[in-house]
């Protein structure tokens, strides 16, 4: 069902959950401080009560009441948010252990959408919201998704439209001594360490190409998948050697990738952008993957983009890597 603001900001003050969006991908959200609309938020989802949720809020004061700030954090905040950076924190006595998986940590994010902004200055108090999936399937980029992931048990949605970023939130852990990626995203690397003047350290074997982190417990669960199993490529000569068929499905970056022998497949090929923008592959990616999703193949069978010129590709392999790895590649 689709709510309208005033619907959804009643719905949240009664300790209700609903799906909102925000310009990453759509979450799940309910009133943070309320342990029992935490609760249900974990069971909606069914994610497992050890991993912890982001709690969003409208500035960097309101953050700094749930956490222990330091400078990092605030030079940070002050660059990026509103946006797609969540910061890990010490939290304060106030914030719920529910939220934080019983840890002393607290995650926070000050969403940039404009809807989520409107719902957060209406209901005047932080907002837990993990992305708007049950665990471990592909995020929603749009309303409709969130429905058709959920089904019978979908939540009321606010609908804002396909998200901007299509990509969950860097998430970056300023709670120890040398600053850490814990999840790649669309706040760049880069851009962290230029602002912060000191180098950050990233996600344990996360690079591309790095098949260890599929074999390594602790960082080895599958998120982000589709039901049918999806099979990765880092180039078209391999992609080839597994024999293609019709009951297959195809995923490539761009139409310059498709091989000229590949051209009887047409039909059977989402592409995930127009021109190889890193950006729009991004933005398209779990899109792609949800309605691949549907299509009935026996395999999901996907090139990886190679634009490496650009640090936003370092997310795109870590969400395509963990979708695939429904298959146990490497
Ligand atoms: O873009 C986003 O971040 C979206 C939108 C809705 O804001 N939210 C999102 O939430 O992706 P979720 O729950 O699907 O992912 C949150 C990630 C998880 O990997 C979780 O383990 C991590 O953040 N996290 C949350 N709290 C943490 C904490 N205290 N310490 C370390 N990691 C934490
Ligand atoms: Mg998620």
């Amino acid at each position: 069902m689709l709510i309208s603001l005033g619907d959804a900001v009643a719905r949240l003050q009664q300790g209700d959950i609903v799906a909102l969006p925000t310009e990453t991908v759509y979450g799940l959200a309910g009133i943070a401080l309320n342990p029992q609309t935490v609760h249900k938020i974990y069971s909606l989802k069914g994610r497992p009560s050890y991993n912890p949720l982001i709690v969003h809020v409208s500035s960097i004061e309101h953050a700094e009441e749930l956490a222990e700030f330091n400078d990092l954090a605030r030079k940070v905040c002050d660059e990026f948010w509103p946006g797609a950076l969540t910061i890990v924190l010490p939290k304060k006595k106030c914030v719920p252990s529910e939220i934080t998986a019983g840890g002393n940590t607290v995650a926070l994010r000050s969403p940039a959408h404009p809807l989520f902004r409107e719902v957060l200055d209406l209901v005047k108090q932080p907002l837990a919201a993990p992305s708007a999936n049950p665990s471990n399937r592909t995020s929603p980029t749009e309303a409709a998704h969130v429905l058709e992931l959920f089904g019978e048990n979908a939540p009321p949605v606010l609908d804002g439209g396909p998200c901007r970023l299509g990509m969950e939130s860097t998430v970056l852990d300023l709670s120890v001594s040398h600053p850490r990626i814990l999840r790649y995203g669309p706040v760049k690397p880069e851009e962290i360490e230029d602002i912060l003047a000191r180098k950050v350290e990233l996600p344990n074997g996360c690079e591309p190409g790095d098949k260890s982190m599929q074999k390594s417990p602790g960082t080895g669960t599958t998120h982000y998948a589709p039901k049918t199993p999806l099979l990765l490529f880092e180039n078209i000569n391999d992609l080839k050697a597994c024999k293609p068929s019709d009951t297959d499905w195809f995923i490539f970056p761009q139409k310059t990738d498709l091989p000229h022998e590949m051209m009887g497949f047409i039909d059977h090929i989402f592409f995930l952008s127009e021109n190889g923008k890193v950006e729009e592959i991004a933005q398209n990616l779990y899109k792609v993957l949800i309605e691949a999703d549907k299509k009935g193949a026996n395999r999901l069978i996907a090139l990886l983009p190679n634009q490496k010129n650009d640090q936003l590709y370092l997310a795109i392999w870590d969400r395509m890597n963990r979708a695939g790895k429904a298959l146990g590649i490497g």
